[in-house]
């Protein structure tokens, strides 16, 4: 029949399969203190351990979780470890970006062999709560794409942690799950990663912005998007342009040392209730001028939200075809200008906020001039 030639010839088979975030591990160089702050600051809550109470000698690992998004801090308890290697190097930061898939050997197979540069072989790990699969390959910088098989698995996370209850008590500020995550990659690699994410991954190029989109009177950048299958995995791709000056990407891979993860944006349904409990518990966002609003309602039309009690809080707006969004950005969240938070509420807007780029932008260099790094 004709309908199922063209469904044969257009259907293409996802083979790489996400059901979306697994995890997102951090390697830091305090994780006591670091979930503190992630527990106090941002409400996540403790819910497993590894370390030496439980059996781990070189590391301690603490695991959080906020609705979707889990978070792992490790730190290493040895000095010479490719944990305090990559600490030492970086600084704190994003070391693995775990992806949540039905079949980790698959995942391993299928992008090994279309190119992907192997980290850990599929390998199984076991405890009395039953069995996980777990297998990683490269991605830029020293950053890891994990796979994460744990449908045969019931326990509070993985295989080696213990399930513990916190005696701090953390209060959600409503956040829901990991909306994308952004990489920075050296200057001309831009098309490479994303040329990685297409032929590797199976992904998909959602959107492009040069540097016409994303300049400032010093500084430009250029960006690109790749989507998973199903759009539940969003990667923007970075790279610095020419500019009069040292544009914000060159920063970060100064105090990174590579290509790593900018910024982790996650999704709220209530942003001026987020942002303002976050702020109430101390973090700092970035800073655009009152007159950002003033012709704000003509840009975007209508929306549900009160304009002043958006402007209170310092909260930006956009609108594409689809719908529009809200959007804040943290000031980077460790003492090198690497790694920050987006808190974002769509509603109905599938983009990333193009018409805020020059806002922010000209805000992050106002931080990156106090910092001398302009
Ligand atoms: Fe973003």
């Amino acid at each position: 029949m004709e309908t199922d030639t063209f469904e044969k010839t257009t259907t293409e088979v996802d083979f790489l399969p996400l059901n979306g975030t697994d995890h997102l591990e951090f390697y830091v160089g305090n994780a006591k203190q670091s979930a503190y702050y992630y527990q106090t600051a941002w409400g996540y809550t403790l819910v497993a351990y590894a370390g030496p109470e439980t059996g781990v000698r070189d590391r301690a690992s603490y695991v959080l979780q906020q609705d979707k998004i889990r978070l792992v801090l490790t730190t290493s308890l040895v000095p010479d470890s490719e944990i305090s290697d990559h600490h030492k190097k970086h600084g704190d930061g994003v070391k693995f970006l775990s992806l949540w898939v039905d079949d980790a050997r698959a995942s391993f197979n299928e992008t090994v062999k279309r190119g992907a540069k192997p980290f850990m072989e599929p390998t199984r790990f076991e405890d009395e709560f039953g069995y996980v699969v777990i297998s990683a390959i490269h991605t830029y910088g020293d950053t890891v794409h994990k796979f994460i098989e744990r449908s045969n698995y019931t326990g509070q996370f993985l295989p080696g942690y213990k399930s513990i209850v916190s005696p701090m008590k953390a209060v959600s500020v409503g956040l829901k799950y990991v909306d994308h995550c952004v990489g920075n990659v050296e200057l001309g690699k831009m098309n490479d990663w994303v040329d990685f994410y297409e032929n590797v991954m199976g992904f998909k190029l959602l959107l492009t912005f040069d540097d016409k989109d994303i300049s400032t009177e010093y500084s430009a950048l250029m960006s690109k998007v790749v989507s998973n299958g199903n759009g539940y995995v969003k990667f923007p791709i970075n790279e610095p342009a020419e500019g009069k000056k040292k544009s914000q990407i060159e920063e970060y891979l100064d105090f990174y040392g590579c290509a790593g993860v900018q910024h982790i944006a996650l999704e709220t349904h209530d942003i001026l209730k987020t942002v303002g409990e976050l702020r109430r518990r101390g973090i700092e966002f970035l800073y655009v001028p009152e007159t950002y609003y003033d012709d704000v309602l003509e840009r975007v039309g209508n929306i549900d939200e009160d304009m002043e009690s958006l402007k209170k809080m310092n909260i930006l707006v956009d609108r594409d075809e689809s719908g529009y969004l809200l959007q804040i950005f943290t000031k980077p969240v460790e003492d090198r200008p690497t790694l920050f938070f987006e808190i974002i509420q769509r509603k109905g807007a599938k983009s990333f906020g193009k018409g805020n780029f020059k806002a922010l932008f000209e805000s992050i260099e106002r931080e990156q001039e106090n910092r001398g790094n302009l």
